[in-house]
């Protein structure tokens, strides 16, 4: 979740990339650096730390330019220092990258074996290197960064300079966002619409996979086959892009859009992708022999999901409870118990009030809070931050998926403290968590078919959810999604509960939602569907295309991308969450304002 600014133009750059930068610090401020255009040479600052060490660095060292990039750093992977800080350089390029390249490591080998040395431990100096290659062998620079850009996987946004090419930067976005701002003379790209909000408050959205060459003069677009495209402009307001729609209908698209980037911004938190190793964190799972998390709503349908995670991967008992029900009810807890309280706001009253009475009965507790200056993350001994942002729809998206992250990264690491988990497994479920936000990213793009089956589900009255596993909060989750926007009454159910009474309910106005990832349990949740359908009701089936389908009549397809086991429950949440949004859309409803609700309940 870092920050980019490029400006191309005519007046003297640093001061622009700095005011910028100063805006983008809530994205990361582990490091920063610009590079800019001196007499045709590529020159950096980089310096550890805020914006403020930066300015400094450039104080001592001025670059006098007129084209330049600009980041601030969350560090991800690599420790937060300036060889890792950005812009990162290789021969004639030099660049700023937003995301994860999956694949970096394969291609660091391959170019290593080449020759290329190294300065930095990111994932994204291979990028330059990789560019910095093919220009080498002649190719023109947009032809070169396309070629380049084929060979990453991952979720990212990169601006990049080019040696020789004075007065042009090239830009692309795939998973993590990124604009392009137009200026009198003057052009920008930036990560998001505050990025750029200084000069301009013309905008334009580049789409997943597009990519873009700006200088002075204007901006040349192109989607990810490579043929010329034309984004839009659109005008945003000038004070608050951050609280701004910008391109989105509805905050709620726009935060699940969010969701890779929220995502990989909370993974990184506790995860190293480089090392493939969980951080070692504030918690000592080791000293403890059970855990007890307290939530309300969506935030328990995390803690849910996280508990599956915690049994099954650390083999540590993990009760989860609804606060509400938890703080009036004496639990019988022993001392041994981490206290768990997992909320976006922090101020949730039932959950404080849970924490606060565990941290009095002497239990060591942890907060998993979206907001880090709020009272349960003052409250608790340990915090664990989720990196959603500022979630403003009302119903949860976004921060659900960071308190999923936090979750099962959380219980890697208490796996591998617990001896559970051995360095490849570790290094096989860190590679498997980050390669969430790219999967995450395609399901939000691939959405035609769920607004098509939303089409037909904005006309139910009821409508079931059904999982197994980690799939089965999920359910509920979905279930709550949907009434909470459309006010389509909905149940989440244990796919095997079904037959002990739910399904009564089936006939063929009723449709059920089968959340069903090619796992252990795959083939068990299939026979529920068969029985659902043998009934006549309507079969939704969120299920990869590999997936077998059950037999029977009325049963269609969502695809989602295979994916690990582990990250089904993030990747399957947008699915569930799309399937709502389109629903709430088609019937007209206030998306991101439900009736009766609020966003933070500080009442019982
Ligand atoms: C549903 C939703 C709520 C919250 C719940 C807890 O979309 O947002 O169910 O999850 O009110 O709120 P926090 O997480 O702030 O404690």
């Amino acid at each position: 979740m870092c920050g980019i600014i490029g400006v191309t133009g005519e007046g003297p750059v640093v001061p622009r990339l700095l005011d910028s930068l100063k805006r983008l610090e809530y994205r990361g401020y582990d490091s920063a650096g610009v590079a800019a255009v001196v007499d045709g040479r590529i020159e950096r600052r980089r310096a550890k730390g805020k914006i403020r060490a930066l300015e400094e660095v450039l104080a001592d060292e001025p670059l006098k330019a007129t084209v330049g990039i600009g980041h601030t750093r969350w560090a991800t992977h690599g420790a937060p220092n300036v060889p890792n800080a950005h812009p990162h350089q290789a021969g004639r390029v030099t660049l700023v990258h937003n995301g994860i390249i999956e694949n970096f490591a394969e291609l660091k080998a391959e170019l290593a074996a080449q020759g290329h040395v190294f300065e930095s431990q990111t994932d994204t100096e291979v990028v330059a290197h990789l560019l910095d290659q093919t220009l080498s062998k002649g190719a023109a620079p947009l032809d070169a960064f396309k070629a380049t850009l084929d060979r990453l996987t991952g979720a990212y946004a990169l601006a990049v300079l080019i040696e020789g090419e004075d007065g042009l930067i090239l830009g692309a976005r795939r998973g993590s966002p990124l604009v392009v701002g137009w200026g009198e003379g003057e052009m920008y790209l930036g990560s998001d619409a505050l990025a750029v909000g200084p000069f301009t408050q013309k905008i334009s959205y580049l789409e997943e996979g597009d990519y873009v060459a700006v200088d002075r003069s204007g901006a040349r677009m192109f989607d990810a086959g490579g043929a010329s495209v034309d984004r839009p402009v659109v005008q945003v307001s000038a004070s608050s892009a951050m609280v701004e729609k910008g391109e989105y209908r509805h905050f709620m698209e726009k935060e699940i859009h969010e969701q890779p980037d929220s995502v990989q911004h909370t993974l990184s938190e506790y995860l190293d992708l480089v090392t493939g190793k969980a951080k070692t964190g504030a918690i000592d799972f080791a000293a403890i022999d059970r855990i007890q998390i307290i939530a309300c709503g969506t935030a328990f349908y995390a803690g849910q999901i996280g508990r599956y995670t915690f049994e099954r991967i650390a083999g540590l008992p993990c009760d989860v409870e609804i606060a509400s029900e938890f703080r009036y009810r004496s639990p019988a807890l022993s001392k041994s118990t981490l206290a768990v309280a997992v909320s976006q706001s922090g101020e949730t009253a039932d959950t404080l009030a849970s924490l606060t009475w565990c941290k009095r009965e002497g239990l060591k507790t942890a907060a998993v809070v979206n907001v880090h200056s709020s009272s349960m993350a003052r409250e608790a001994d340990i915090l664990c931050p989720t990196h959603a942002g500022p979630e403003i729809g009302v119903a949860s998206t976004k921060a659900f998926t960071a308190q999923v992250a936090a979750l099962l990264a959380l219980a890697v690491a208490a796996g591998v403290q617990r001896g559970r988990v051995d360095a490849d497994k570790e290094a096989e479920l860190v590679k498997a968590l980050f390669e969430s936000p790219r999967l995450i990213a395609e399901c939000a793009e691939h959405h035609a078919d769920i607004e098509a089956v939303a089409h037909d589900l904005a006309k139910a009255r009821d409508v079931l959810f059904l999982g197994r596993g980690a799939m089965f909060p999920l359910a509920m989750e979905g279930a709550l999604k949907l009434k909470e926007i459309s006010y389509i009454h909905a149940e989440g159910y244990a796919a095997g509960e079904l037959k002990h009474g739910p399904i009564a309910l089936i006939d063929e106005e009723t449709p059920t939602v089968a959340l069903a990832p090619l796992d252990d349990v795959f083939e068990k949740t299939c026979s529920n569907l068969q029985e659902v359908s043998a009934r006549g009701g309507p079969v939704i089936m969120i299920a990869p295309e590999t997936a077998p389908a059950p037999h029977g009549a009325d049963i269609r397809r969502i695809h989602p991308p295979d994916c690990h086991p582990l990250i089904a429950p993030l990747v399957y949440a947008v699915p569930v969450q799309l399937l709502a949004y389109y629903t709430a859309v088609h019937k007209g409803t206030d998306v991101d304002q439900p009736r009766n609700l609020a966003k933070s309940v500080t009442v019982e």
